[in-house]
């Protein structure tokens, strides 16, 4: 299994392409559901997910087609992603099987649209994983809402809706980003008007609803707690160009923010990381929209502690929690740090306690204590998160620091050790 060794202690200078949103070009794969026509999606990023997904729709049935790439010399240095081409003329199975889903839960995104366009989907349940329970009962509970029969056995989601879905009212008791996504694809092809409340309003979901009115859906609200959608028989295709990550793009000024130096983010939207940044500012790092994305700069001076608690966008994100986690370890003064989206999602803190790192625990909030250093150490993580947040406390510490597992990283950071040396570290893959 690869890792990563980094050698800490050098600032960063120079420029990072940011790619297309993993968490948006997920559900957008799976709309190409919706349609018997091509959709074409352009900054996809070349991740692991993103080729678990497109296995998925194969299996489906789902003609999947690929130009350009990221790593192509071309597109170096630049925020373009490469191409992929959908075609879903003929749905020959909608099976979602288990073997996929354990590897992905973003699996489950393929049920709201297989059981719209074919009136079934038998999709295994994702089941637990490294950051919690995570179930998908709000995504049945609202599925049903629009007339879909459903029962689980043998660990499958056996859904059918015989004579189509119909439009309902439903008002998500809470916000959950997957069931909106999934409600909003279903909706789009059933029988009259259906209002989504409570639906969670991350950028990755605008995205999704400006690709599906693209490929003819009748939506309004879009970007607001209110989707109501007027539902249609078919849709199209369309030519959609995927937002930017705002999580790769806050990681990349977490590196700066911890390691020190300046870097313009090309391709970056600050308007998408703002809770973030605003904290990055507030403990004493220099973030300026630039006409290709955003710069951040930390002069040598030390960070100051700053408190924050995930929520819901506009909220601070959760997938943001474990890297600025890793830049309080190092400031002036404490943090204190509220996770309140999943329940067991502080899996890098005794990985950071091994380099050196203060922080107590106590239920969902961590009190982060500065320290003056830390210090290198092999490392390791069950997640996409927790994992980038040991590189980037090995960015700092003295020594050399390996994180193993490199898979996690893989599946949410395109060419992340070739993007962070060419600014500079002293980082690379060690391949076995
Ligand atoms: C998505 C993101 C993930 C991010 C998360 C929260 C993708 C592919 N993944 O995950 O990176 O960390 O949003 O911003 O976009 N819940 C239930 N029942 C359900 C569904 C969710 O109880 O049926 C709970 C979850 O366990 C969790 C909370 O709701 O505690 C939020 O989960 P949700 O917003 O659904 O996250 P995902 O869509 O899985």
């Amino acid at each position: 299994m690869d890792r990563i060794r980094i050698r800490g202690g050098k600032p960063l200078q120079g420029s990072i392409p940011i790619g297309g949103a993993k968490n948006a070009a997920l559900p957008l794969m799976a709309a190409a559901l919706l349609s018997t026509d091509t959709l074409t999606l352009s900054n996809v990023p070349h991740l692991a997910d993103i080729a678990t997904m497109a296995h998925l729709l194969q299996q489906h049935g789902v003609d999947v087609m690929m130009d350009g790439g990221p790593g192509s010399a071309e597109n170096r240095g630049t925020a373009e992603g490469r191409r992929i081409h959908l075609t879903a003329r003929e749905i020959t199975s909608t099976l979602a099987p288990y073997d996929i889903v354990r590897k992905m839960r973003a699996s489950v995104l393929v049920l709201g649209p297989l059981l719209a366009r074919c009136g079934e989907a038998e999709v295994s349940l994702p089941g637990g994983c490294a950051i919690g329970t995570r179930p998908v009962d709000l995504h049945i509970a609202a599925l049903r809402e629009l007339g879909a029969e459903i029962e689980i056995s043998n660990g499958y989601i056996k859904a059918h809706a015989r004579k189509g879905l119909k439009g309902a009212h439903v008002r998500f008791p809470m916000i959950s980003v997957g069931a909106t996504e999934n409600l909003l694809m279903a909706a789009c092809l059933a029988e009259g008007t259906t209002v989504l409340e409570n639906v969670a309003r991350e950028p990755e979901i605008g995205d999704l609803a400006r690709c599906l009115i693209g490929m003819g859906a009748d939506i309004e609200g879009v970007d607001s707690e209110r989707l109501v959608v007027h539902g249609k028989t078919s849709l199209g295709g369309t030519e959609h160009s995927i937002l930017p990550d705002r999580i790769e793009t806050g990681t990349y000024a977490a590196a700066v923010a911890i390691a020190g130096g300046a870097v313009e983010l090309v391709g970056a939207r600050l308007d998408l990381i703002e809770a973030v940044t605003d904290k990055l500012a507030e403990a004493g790092c220099d973030i300026a929209a630039t006409p290709r994305g955003l710069t951040i700069k930390r002069n040598g001076s030390r960070l100051k502690g700053v408190d924050f608690l995930t929520q819901p966008f506009p909220g601070f994100p959760t997938d943001m929690q474990a890297q600025v986690m890793s830049i309080m370890t190092l400031a002036d003064g404490a943090s204190m740090i509220t996770e309140t989206i999943f329940e067991n999602r502080f899996m890098h803190v005794p990985e950071l306690a091994r380099m050196g790192a203060n922080i107590v625990v106590h239920g969902t909030s961590a009190l982060v204590r500065g320290v003056q250093g830390l210090t290198g150490a092999p490392v390791m993580a069950t997640d996409l998160r927790a994992s980038v947040s040991l590189v980037l406390a090995g960015l700092a510490a003295q020594g050399e620091t390996t994180v193993n597992r490199v898979y996690h990283l893989d599946r949410g950071y395109e060419r992340l050790e070739e993007k962070l040396a060419a600014c500079g570290a002293d980082i690379e893959r060690l391949r076995n």
